[in-house]
């Protein structure tokens, strides 16, 4: 039985004051919650006020990227070693903000998710389809590269550490979610995807979230669906009511 998986993206939101006031708010809020895992990925720069804010709670720590390289000259870019020096036990990677605003490839993201396992840190592994290519009728084929070439050369053991966040692209921050539907047919395809690439059990045990326009009207919906086992949450994780309510419609 996979247990639901709820993280909140911040984004490039927050400040050094209201990152921790949002951290204590929900740490406040959430502390009988243990039937869902819990995550928050605040900016780099407040991670180390973020974990000090959630020390003691049941609210995990992720960061929104990590490099592949362990040290060295890479100006600007943040290691494995440095995210679990400050209490990071996630990291997104392959965020869609990242593949088509900054320009991340596959072949990176399959990098840097080998290195976070290997480093021990849990990567958030995000797919999905632009407008475009839902319209022309080519999401199962973009995410299905996406899937193959991401999780490319990993075994068995390893893949297990990796959680799966599908998000359409057209769905992210636009108010417009995909329906129940839309999210369980892609889920499944994935799901499918996995078995075919590892095996059966593999496939059943990794977690699968949904992200884009999650927020506490729609969770019950989303979370009914057979294969989405949480839900990886932009806007509405930036409000310590709305992302409680999200939890706590799946508890
Ligand atoms: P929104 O929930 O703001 O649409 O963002 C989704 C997302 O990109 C989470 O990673």
């Amino acid at each position: 039985m996979r247990k639901p998986f709820i993280a909140g993206n911040w984004k490039m939101n927050t400040d050094s004051h209201s990152a921790v006031e949002l951290a204590s708010g929900l740490a406040g809020q959430l502390k009988d919650v243990h039937t869902v895992d819990i995550a928050v990925c605040p900016p780099f720069v407040y991670l180390s006020a973020v974990a000090k804010a959630l020390n003691g709670s049941n609210i995990a720590l992720g960061a929104q990227d990590v490099y592949f390289e362990p040290n060295g000259a890479y100006t600007g870019e943040i290691s494995c070693a440095m995210l679990k020096n400050v209490c990071c036990t996630y990291a997104i990677i392959g965020h869609s903000e990242r593949r088509h605003v900054i320009g991340e490839t596959d072949e990176l993201i399959n990098k840097k998710i080998s290195a976070a396992i290997s480093g021990g840190l849990l990567p958030i592994f995000c797919v999905g389809e632009l407008l475009e290519e839902r319209e022309a009728g080519k999401t199962e084929a973009v995410v299905a590269r996406q899937v193959k070439r991401g999780l490319a050369g990993l075994s068995s053991d390893k893949v297990l550490a990796v959680t799966i966040a599908y998000e359409p692209v057209w769905a992210i921050g636009t108010g417009v979610t995909a329906t129940a539907e839309q999210a369980q047919d892609v889920h499944r395809m994935i799901r499918q995807l996995l078995a075919a690439m590892y095996d059966g059990s593999v496939a059943g045990e990794i977690r699968i979230q949904y992200g884009g326009s999650a927020k506490p009207a729609n969770t019950a919906e989303l979370m009914a669906c057979a294969d989405v086992d949480g839900l990886l949450v932009g806007g509405a994780s930036l409000k310590v009511d709305d992302f409680t309510a999200m939890i706590k419609t799946v508890v």
